[in-house]
């Protein structure tokens, strides 16, 4: 059985079909809260699941940025007390982070075996949460994402929802041109996830969609596929000042599973198609 927490956002809408045929048990807010030892102990008590799958998250870097302990209570802290009722219920655990744990040059990009040096509040927590995960456990799976794509019209609040809704009323759009990450379209991030956990090999691994691109680059080709006509402009993120540094790269890429034979996500482009295909249905 798997025991989800945080079940009810982005990477948790995919879950279910991901995971057909197995015992899934999907929580969230309220009646899970991470940041609440007692809880999640009950919880994974009564369930006794083999596996923890750990999305539950403040997700919102900029308003980490300004609620410091509650960005640290729940990334970090509440990973703890998963990690903590795993190891005292034999779980394994999959905790999911994020490519933010890097401050990397412009289109530098991150293997497993780079260091990491988070810049904002969200991130350095995302990573306290991974070092925990390591302290307290053996048979961990800590999974790296870049920016996530998915969630459709319902839950998608993140770059590709809000430039379609852009894309509808604008003729003119400006976006950021020195900022680089990786694109990782949830529904094969949690498709990853389960090849991955199946060969037994725990440890960290970096799980985006191959390629590196800017805001504008993204921008670019999501109108190119809808087939709008609008101008994109591209401009340096000074134009758009966030309470919440960002790093010039965060952009990964999948060493230990290409090193293992084992990489199973197509290229940032193709996973937009599916999305926007998805979308669209
Ligand atoms: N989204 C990205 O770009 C991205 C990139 C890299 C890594 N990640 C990581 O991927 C994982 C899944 O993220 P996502 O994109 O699915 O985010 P999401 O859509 O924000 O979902 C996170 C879920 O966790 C819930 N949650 C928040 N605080 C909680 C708490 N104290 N106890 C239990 N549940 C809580 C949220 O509920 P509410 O909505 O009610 O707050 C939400 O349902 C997270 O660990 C995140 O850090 C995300």
């Amino acid at each position: 059985m798997i025991l989800v927490t945080g079940s009810n956002g982005m990477v948790g809408s995919y879950v279910k079909d991901a995971f057909a045929g197995e015992e899934i048990v999907l929580t969230d807010l309220p009646e899970m809260d991470v940041r609440d030892k007692n809880k999640v102990f009950s919880l994974i008590d009564k369930y006794r699941p083999k596996t923890v799958l750990h999305l539950a998250a403040e997700t919102d870097v900029d308003k980490c940025e300004s609620e410091i302990d509650y960005a640290y209570l729940t990334n970090a802290l509440g990973t703890q007390n998963v990690a903590l009722a795993c190891q005292k219920y034999d779980a394994e655990m999959i905790y999911v982070s994020t490519g933010g744990v890097f401050n990397g040059a412009p289109k530098r990009v991150h293997t497993e075996f780079d260091r990491p040096d988070p810049v904002n509040v969200y991130s350095k927590a995302k990573y306290e949460g991974e070092k925990l995960v390591r302290l307290f456990l053996t048979r961990f799976y800590i999974f790296r994402a870049g920016w996530m794509i998915g969630g459709g019209p319902q839950k998608d609040h993140k770059f590709v929802g809000k430039m379609i809704s852009l894309l509808k009323t604008k003729k003119e759009i400006e976006a950021v041109n020195d900022k680089f990450g990786s694109p990782t379209f949830a529904k094969d991030f949690v498709t990853g996830i389960k090849k991955t956990i199946k060969t037994g090999n725990y440890g960290l691994y970096h799980l985006v969609n191959s390629g590196v691109c800017s805001r504008f680059e993204m921008a670019q080709e999501i109108a190119r596929l809808l087939k709008v006509e609008v101008t994109i402009k591209p401009v340096t993120s000074e134009r758009f000042p966030l309470p919440a540094p960002r790093a010039a790269s965060e952009a990964m890429r999948n060493y230990k599973l290409d090193l293992l034979g084992l990489n199973p996500m197509s290229e940032w482009k193709k996973a937009l198609v599916d999305y926007l295909n998805q979308w669209q249905k």
